[in-house]
């Protein structure tokens, strides 16, 4: 795979007017035949319709399995280029002079897409979030993104009709938009609703026969239809199934590692010991937390590891075994100590140090791969609803990086403690994080990143001046809340 990875950055590609001689910043070998060609996802859709969520999300998806995307949001553009905000009168079709902004900012938007895609330090996919509600701004989309820079063009329309889910989205998203500052709802309300109006004058919905040239999906009342026409390949045919697959009703997910086991005391990493008298505690009190809070609904998810399913016994919930959530395989490095590796395989811990993130144990596994094989299991939780997956530490670290948008550098070294639940709650573009510690002490197995490559530093529960002594975390019950994702 790493072979065939060389060959492909010595590609380079030819515009019409610029040589791109850098690589593309692929991760995996998985993301080669989807970004052979930058791609632009544009937006279609009037005013709240879910364009900047699907944006964020899709961005955050691809960029997570290796394929590097940015959204460009011509919303941020025209804040940039007009004073503060006044009313919808803006966004009417007659206001000459405010037309004329809002198409140099949509072609400014454009152009930096294009420049990114083209740059040294660009990506592959570039989204271009606004409405583009009009046949004539696609039109210009296509001339310059396929026609001038020979790039792959992929229209996502939202239509929504239900006047329910339009306000609910202006309440939710709009009120605590930069345009609305200290305005009170009702009026965010009314004032959106007649800048709809006056997309609603000029709106095509996208049309097979008079766009016949273009490719795209449209998603009717947050996907309870979906139409694709024209895809153009793999890339588009993945985008096309993830957005098939998530939804918007409100749900929780619940991610924990199984209690403190055997090896974790021992500072062993891998293997398939039981839980240790505290790991069964854990378990204990994690059972009492989850069946006291009724979750509806709820599904447990676990690893097919010993640990993992004793941790859940007492869960009174429906429960799934994924072989797909055991930990990361370490190879030859199984059921070791890091002081054991880096003295037995020096060159290997130290190559680790260097690159957590791509560094395959031999006969073992990377975090890399290990998002190649989690890719099915976000895929199912997108279309889940309550969920509780209790797992290890590598593969709760690439599950938490996809729903916090962290990336392939921050990804290995995210810190998961033992005995700890941390509860995802989507909310507008982003989650709600809460750490809740339930206080029954564990080992601490968290080993950061060394100052230099190849250090030890703690070995496990174990600090290594004093092997024989374990770092205990003194346990309280607290939660620790952040949100991530932020508004426009
Ligand atoms: P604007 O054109 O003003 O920028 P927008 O179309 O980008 O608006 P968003 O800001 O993304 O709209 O709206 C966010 C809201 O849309 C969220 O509350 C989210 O739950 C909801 N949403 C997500 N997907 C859809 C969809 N397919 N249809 C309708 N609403 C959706
Ligand atoms: O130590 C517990 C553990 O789950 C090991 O089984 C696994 O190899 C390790 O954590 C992963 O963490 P890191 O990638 O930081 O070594």
């Amino acid at each position: 795979a790493d072979d065939t990875r060389t060959v492909l950055t010595k590609r380079s590609r030819t515009t019409s007017e610029s040589v791109r001689t850098k690589p593309f910043p692929i991760r995996g070998e998985r993301a080669i035949n989807d970004v052979s060609v930058p791609h632009v996802i544009a937006m279609v859709g009037l005013p709240a319709r879910g364009k900047t969520f699907i944006s964020k999300k899709l961005s955050r998806y691809l960029n997570w399995i290796g394929i590097s995307t940015r959204v460009f949001n011509l919303g941020e553009y025209r804040r940039h280029a007009t004073s503060a905000y006044k009313s919808h009168e803006f966004f009417r079709s007659d206001n000459e002079e405010a037309m004329t902004i809002r198409n140099k900012c949509a072609q400014q938007a454009l152009d930096d897409a294009c420049q990114w895609l083209l740059s040294e330090s660009g990506g592959s996919v570039a989204v271009f979030d606004a409405t583009n509600s009009t046949v004539e701004r696609r039109e210009l989309i296509h001339d310059i993104v396929v026609k001038h820079h020979k790039f792959k063009l992929f229209f996502i329309e939202s239509i929504c009709d239900d006047p329910k889910i339009v306000a609910q989205n202006i309440k939710e998203v709009k009120v605590s938009s930069p345009d609305y500052v200290n305005m009170n709802t009702d009026l965010v309300l009314t004032d959106f609703l007649k800048r709809i109006e006056h997309y609603e004058e000029r709106y095509q919905t996208l049309d097979e026969y008079q766009e016949k040239y273009l490719s795209f999906i449209k998603i009717y009342n947050t996907g309870t239809k979906v139409v694709v026409f024209n895809n153009e390949g793999h890339l588009q045919a993945r985008i096309v199934y993830y957005l098939m697959n998530i939804h918007i009703t409100p749900r929780t997910i619940y991610l924990t590692r199984h209690g403190e086991s055997e090896h974790n005391l021992k500072g062993l990493i891998g293997g398939d010991s039981s839980l240790s008298n505290r790991g069964r505690l854990f378990a204990k009190s994690l059972s009492n937390y989850i069946n006291e809070e009724k979750i509806d609904g709820l599904r447990v998810w676990t690893s097919w590891m010993k640990r993992a399913i004793q941790t859940v016994e007492d869960i009174d919930a429906p429960q799934e075994r994924w072989k797909a959530l055991n930990e990361i395989d370490a190879g030859t490095c199984e059921e070791m100590k890091y002081t054991e590796i880096k003295v037995k395989y020096p060159e290997e811990f130290k190559a680790r140090d260097e690159n957590k993130f791509s560094y395959r144990y031999p006969r073992g596994e990377s975090y890399e791969d290990l998002v190649a094989r989690l890719e099915p299991v976000i895929m199912e939780l997108e279309r889940q609803e309550n969920v509780l997956v209790v797992s290890h530490q590598a593969v709760i670290r690439c599950l938490m990086a996809y729903f916090l948008d962290k990336s392939a550098e921050e990804l290995p070294y995210l810190e998961v403690p033992l005995h700890t639940v941390i509860k995802l709650t989507p909310v507008a573009y982003g989650c709600i994080c809460t750490h809740i510690a339930i206080p029954i002490s564990a080992v601490n197995t968290h080993r950061p990143k060394p100052s230099t490559a190849g250090e030890v530093g703690v070995d496990h529960g174990v600090i290594v001046s004093s092997e024989e002594e374990y770092f205990e975390e003194s346990r309280e019950s607290f939660e620790n809340i952040t949100i991530n994702g932020g508004t426009k």
